[in-house]
């Protein structure tokens, strides 16, 4: 793993090798699916290392242990669509966790987000958040998704991604630069389309099978 102002990359080959397999446009639907469900818990694994703990009683079949269990809130937000990807094998590992979902999308034309939907805990002041989208392009989706949790109140706030252009991560780092980023790559940038290059193509279309 390698940390620098604010921006986790996550290079252990077996993320790595996953990730590559999801780039491949000759991976289909449900491998796509299954490979970015695998990376998302290999990653959160890591990204809730620091998160509060505490001591937990319990009696073994021989006696008694002195045990932990996590303390702290922790809350979910995929970003609708594509980080509904990557919801269901992190709740495996925090099943305690609560999900609040954001619908936004990106605008073809201006690639300005647009909110359609938003369904937080009311009380996630005192939360862990994680905030989930594969695809940290332009930044303007995650950004904005910050800002709206940030306006309930929440004070600790992660981003968790497959792939960021260096623009993403910029403008991350400007609007929300307390947020950290949590990603498997940095890659080359965007496209005129906006598109991350080389990235893995549109993560919601590849998931759902749109497009
Ligand atoms: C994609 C992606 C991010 C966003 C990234 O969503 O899943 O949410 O674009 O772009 P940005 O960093 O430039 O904002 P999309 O607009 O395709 O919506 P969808 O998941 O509903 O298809």
């Amino acid at each position: 793993m390698k940390s620098k102002e604010g921006v986790i990359v996550f290079d252990h080959p077996l993320i790595q090798q996953k990730l590559t397999q999801a780039r491949d446009r000759h991976t289909d639907r449900r491998e796509f699916r299954d490979l970015l469900a695998e990376i998302a818990a290999l990653m959160v694994f890591e990204l809730t290392r620091d998160y509060e703990s505490e001591t937990l009683e319990v009696r073994t079949p021989v006696g008694m242990c002195t045990g932990s269990c996590l303390a702290a809130e922790v809350t979910l937000v995929p970003i609708l669509r594509a980080g509904l990807g990557m919801i269901e094998s992190i709740l495996h590992l925090v099943p305690q966790a609560r999900v609040g979902h954001l619908g936004i999308y990106r605008d073809e034309e201006t690639l300005l987000p647009v909110a359609y939907y938003d369904k937080l805990p009311s009380d996630i002041a005192n939360s862990e958040v994680i905030v989930i989208d594969p695809m940290l392009a332009t930044g303007g989706s995650c950004s904005h998704a910050v800002t709206v949790i940030k306006g309930h109140g929440a004070r600790r706030i992660k981003a968790l991604c497959l792939v960021a252009a260096p623009e993403g991560i910029h403008r991350m780092r400007t609007d929300h630069p307390e947020a950290p980023i949590y990603t498997a790559a940095i890659d080359e940038g965007l496209n005129e389309h906006g598109f991350i290059v080389p990235g893995l193509g549109d993560a919601g279309d590849r998931l759902f099978g749109t497009g």
